[in-house]
């Protein structure tokens, strides 16, 4: 694969502290999936002499901006079938109306791969290019995910989830059949051999898993070298029930440390109800959480004070968590979070500072690398780091939202903010070779096409 040029404007994340960078006029040069300079436009022949390159190789990206694709830190794939309906139960209800009755069909091979099919080709069609994705307890269904999301060139984290009691009769395992077919699945995929796709640790929550469960898939992590994800705090009834399923511990996050499932590679979801002894041992421990305002919405858990937990220096990013939240959309996640966050000021006033919308863009990308420990593979466009990114133009034909270069005179960071406000996702190139080879995707803004 020859070295790949591509020049325009750049919008990444540096860090928290610098959430949107906008780099105009830059050449990225890419070797083998991988960054190997980003530079200004003036070191165009300089750069092309050092590594062998015609100008008129250079890709010119005119009018577009590449930004680094989405990272979902927390989505339930099989979900994906019933979102957008469904809502208003409280958590524990909706899981036994809803949820468990349609993850207990992905049993069924053909009814999986043809709905796993639809939610990658969805989530990527968002510019979601990276996703951890909680599949069903199934372990060829959870495999069948895999498969589909490295053959459409998606990297993702796949967990077949764990629930050995408080299930129903229909969508429960055995705390032994739960281990050995974790363990089977997690062997699959490691041979699968695809970089892009990593197994996940995935009790489902606290209600759902006895100590001995939780315990063995903490070892089953380690012995693996695995991430883990679960949810915590995310909603008062649930939270109630743990503290009577769990009495001998002081709180829910407690129950998790004691079996040891809080790693440096934990993502928990939600954790609205963290006390201040939970923020500090997630902290402790480098767990990340996943934000996942529009299912805090939709489910009326509550509203996250995310910045405190940005404030008491826990890593955080954003997630859809599909179908508690209606929108497999990372902008739909941006644009909820803003508003959740808007909330909290609101009602806290005294100087509270909201998180605004560059926080926002660097948690859906770059935080959410840190979150599933790829901050040296993706998240922004570093040297070093593989090319993992989306186009963006925001004056194609029908696009949702006008840009004034010449009345109104817009900044590209007001383009930017436009997008992340208004832009739709429509079309997306899916040259099945080139996601696979540069995770590049790149998408038109239209409004003919819903999300
Ligand atoms: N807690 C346990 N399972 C789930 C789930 O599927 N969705 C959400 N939002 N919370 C959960
Ligand atoms: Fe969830």
């Amino acid at each position: 694969m020859p070295l790949r040029v591509i020049q325009g404007t750049l919008v990444h994340a540096q860090s928290a502290n610098q959430p949107l960078q906008i780099l105009e006029n830059n050449v990225i040069g890419v070797d083998k999936n991988k960054i190997i300079f980003v530079e200004p436009v003036e070191c165009l022949s300089e750069l092309s002499a050092q590594h062998g390159f015609e100008l008129d190789e250079v890709h010119n990206i005119n009018g577009c901006f590449l930004m680094p694709g989405f990272v979902d830190t927390h989505i339930h794939a099989p979900q994906y079938v019933y979102t957008g309906t469904a809502m208003g139960l409280p958590l524990l209800e909706w899981l036994d109306k809803y949820t468990f009755p349609v993850e207990a069909k992905f049993d069924d091979l053909k009814f999986a791969t043809d709905a796993y099919h639809k939610v990658v080709h969805r989530t990527l069609k968002n510019g979601t290019t990276t996703a951890s994705y909680f599949a069903t307890i199934h372990k060829e269904a959870s495999l069948k995910l895999a498969e589909i999301a490295a053959k459409f060139g998606q990297r993702a984290f796949i967990g077949k989830v764990n629930m050995d009691s408080n299930s129903p009769d229909f969508y429960v395992e055995t705390t032994e059949n739960s281990i050995q077919d974790t363990e089977w699945f997690i062997k699959q995929v490691q041979s699968m051999n695809n970089p892009l796709v990593t197994p996940i640790v995935t009790p489902r929550f606290a209600v759902s898993c006895t100590l001995e469960l939780m315990k063995k898939l903490a070892e089953l992590a380690e012995k693996y070298n695995l991430p883990i994800q679960t949810h915590l705090d995310e909603n008062e009834g649930e939270i109630a029930l743990v503290k009577e399923l769990f009495p001998q511990f002081s709180s829910y996050a407690n129950v998790y440390r004691a079996c040891g499932l809080l790693t440096n590679r934990t993502v928990l979801a939600h954790c609205i109800y963290l006390d201040d002894d939970e923020i500090e041992t997630l902290r402790s421990h480098g767990c990340g959480v996943s934000h996942c305002a529009c299912s805090n919405f939709s489910l009326k858990s509550g509203v996250l004070d995310l910045r405190k937990l940005m404030t008491r220096d826990v890593k955080v990013s954003l997630g859809t968590d599909v179908s508690g939240g209606y929108t497999p959309s990372m902008l739909g996640s941006i644009r909820q979070s803003v508003i959740a966050s808007n909330v909290q000021e609101c009602q806290q006033r005294n100087g509270y500072r909201s998180v605004d919308f560059k926080e926002m863009f660097y948690l859906a990308t770059l935080g959410g690398s840190k979150v599933l420990g790829l901050q040296n593979k993706i998240g922004n466009f570093e040297v070093g780091k593989d090319f993992d990114a989306i186009l963006v133009n925001p004056e194609a034909a029908n696009s949702p939202f006008d840009v004034f270069h010449s009345t109104y005179s817009d900044t590209i960071e007001d383009v930017v903010q436009k997008f992340l406000y208004l832009g739709k996702f429509a079309s997306l190139n899916f040259g099945e070779k080139q996601a696979k080879t540069y995770n590049w995707y790149s998408c038109d803004l239209t409004d003919t096409n819903g999300e």
